[in-house]
Parts: structure tokens; sequence; C-alpha cells
């Protein structure tokens, strides 16, 4: 079902547009056009409960007064980018910075604030493509983005990521969804989380990697059997540094989009399971350490640790460290760029 809102207008004067998915079991999702953003997800509960399980604004226009990026798409280069430059043929070249002298999250007018067009819809898909023009946020080069959302009937949203450039520019998009399994106003650092990774990229306090993949043996950052985050939340100096989790971690090579998962996270009441697949290398576990203020659902505000959010991408920097272990950032013509993430949930 497509929707424009005709109440209230976005930044570009016209309204948005809202697309909600339905399954047959009876779970919902909707999108807006603004910032090809995943608003809702409303799981049908074994006890009659209708759930929602993402972090979310009361309307659409409260979007653009957060910097949260509560499940918008976020590029072209999600998570930060040190000094907002790379080299190109060994020269410097300079991004739009919006993080002190860095740039997060694909600069100040990146997709997440952007005009998306929907280019197709059904009862269970919806489709939105994006224009970035050479020079857009100062990254290189023409470059169109394509994003997939897929409801399917056993509960997953599918969300497959496209981009073709015309000239070489580092390609690196993400969802920025906040989970809370128990829904809004609870604690999500009662979670449990499982995270298929070893190594973790430790960072300083401007999230800026500062040393190589690091083990997660022996540390608080070690979710490999399942935990709470609240188990060992800023044990360590890497946590506190940035006031919790807000780290990348390596998946395991096996990981895949379709059955081998990179991550589960179960809710505090045990009733919802989530698990997360995704073809990206690696995974931003974010614990919300900056969420106070954040306008919620109910017209009031998101307080620290209300959601957890669980980005697939490639490492933070990855355009200024060509030796990691992971698949190469940079998308040449013609080559195409592709990444799928799956969200599953569960009601047990
Ligand atoms: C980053 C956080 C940032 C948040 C919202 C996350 O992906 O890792 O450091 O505060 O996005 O901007």
């Amino acid at each position: 079902m497509l929707k424009p809102v005709d109440t209230q207008r976005a930044p570009d004067g016209s309204p948005f547009q809202l697309v909600t998915l339905k399954n047959p079991s009876g779970a919902t999702a909707t999108f807006m056009d603004w910032g090809a953003t995943w608003l809702s997800f409303v799981l049908p509960l074994s006890n009659g409960e209708q759930r929602e399980m993402l972090l979310g604004c009361q309307d659409p226009e409260s979007y653009l007064h957060q910097s949260a990026y509560l499940g918008a798409t976020v590029g072209r280069y999600a998570n930060r980018i040190a000094r907002a430059q790379f080299q190109i043929d060994c020269k410097p070249h300079l991004l739009v910075a919006n993080q002190g002298v860095h740039q997060l999250h694909g600069g100040p007018e990146g997709f997440h604030a952007r005009r998306w067009s929907i280019t197709s819809y059904s009862e269970q898909q919806v489709s939105f493509q994006l224009f970035s023009p050479d020079g857009d946020q100062g990254y290189p080069g023409d470059l169109t983005a394509e994003v997939q959302y897929v409801l399917t009937d056993d509960n997953r949203i599918e969300i497959n990521y496209k981009a073709q450039v015309d000239k070489l520019c580092p390609v690196n998009l993400t969802n920025h969804a906040y989970f809370n399994l128990d829904g809004e106003g609870h604690d999500a650092r009662q979670q449990k989380l499982q995270l298929f990774a070893e190594r973790f990229l430790p960072i300083d306090s401007d999230g800026i990697p500062c040393a190589d993949l690091t083990t997660v043996e022996n540390t608080g950052m070690d979710f490999r059997t399942p935990k709470t985050l609240a188990q060992d939340f800023l044990s360590d100096r890497d946590q506190q540094r940035v006031k919790g989790y807000d780290h990348a971690y390596l998946l395991f090579p096996t990981c895949n989009a379709n059955d081998n998962p990179a991550a589960h996270l179960w809710s505090a009441d045990q009733l919802v399971k989530m698990t997360v697949f995704t073809s990206a290398p690696a995974l931003q576990l974010y614990s919300g350490n900056f969420l106070n203020g954040t306008p919620n659902r109910s017209g009031g505000e998101y307080a620290n640790f209300s959601g957890v959010a669980l980005e697939s991408e490639f490492l933070p920097d990855s355009p200024n460290h060509g030796t990691w272990p992971q698949p190469s950032c940079w998308i040449k013509p013609g080559q195409g760029y592709h990444s799928s993430t799956v969200y599953q949930f569960f009601a047990l």
C-alpha cells in the first residue's frame, strides 16, 4: 500500500511517501521514500501481541530532527572516513566533513537525507532508486543506487543494495535500523546477542580505527557465545572510549546472506528472536550510546541504549586501509556494487 503523507512536507517541498508491506502471517513493514528509510516492523507474537521491533518517530517529519539515522539507508560510505579524505592515483581526494574533521555516514547530505524514487512496489516488496551526481558530498563520479526491501512469508526483511559508478569510488551502503525486540521503553542492553566474529576493530574516541583487527578472546567484546549486552558493558577500555559498544566486527568468512548467520538477537522476555544474515564482511555493533533526545514514537524522546543497531558494512575507513582482509570497497565503472542483508524475526 502506497500512502502520501499530505499533511507534512519534506525539505524538497513534496509530501513524504510511505509504503507498507504485509505478509500472510500478518507481519507488516513500513518504508519511506525520504532516506529510503525503514520505519517499522510489527511482528504478531504467540500471545496475540503485535510488537514493534524498530525504534522510530511519531511521524515522517520528526525523522528530519534526529541525528541517529533511525532506519535510514546510509551512503555513499557508511561509517567513518578519517579526515574526510582518501587517495586516488596517489593524490589526496577530499570529501565533505560532518563529524569534526571526519566524514560520518556519507556526509551532511548523505543518502539518508535524500528523496529516493520508488521504482516499484507490491504487497511484499518495494524498490527505491537514487541518483548521486559527480562531486556529491565530495565523492568522485556519478553513482546510481538501488535498494530493494522484500518481506518474505517467513518474516524476513531482505535488503538488496546495488550501485553503479562511472568513476572509481568507494561504496558502502547499509541500513541504520535500531532494534529493541522487547518493544519501546526497555533498555536494549537486556537483549541477548550472539555475533559470529572473532576479531573487532579498535577505535579512538572519534570512532576512527586506531589499531589492527584484534581478537575478542578474553575481552568484553566477545559475543561468540550468547550473552546480554549488559553483561560486560563498559568493562574494557575499547568500550569506555566511545561510551559502550560502537565497533565493527569482521565476520567469520563463512557468514553469508542466505543460511549462515552473522548474528542472533533475543528479547529479554524470550518472546522474540532476530537473526541477521549478510554478504558484507563486517557488522557494526552500536548500543545506542548517544540516542538521548532522539524523538520517539509516542512524542517523547529516547534515552541512551533504547535500541541496538547491527549495520552490515565494510570496515570503517576501509578506503584508507587496502590491506585489511575483506574484499575491496572500491567499485570500478562497469563492475557494479551488490550487497544483501537479511533480518529475520521469530515469534518464540
Ligand atoms: C556510529 C555511531 C553514531 C551513530 C549515529 C553509528 O553507526 O557507529 O558512532 O553515533 O551511527 O550517528
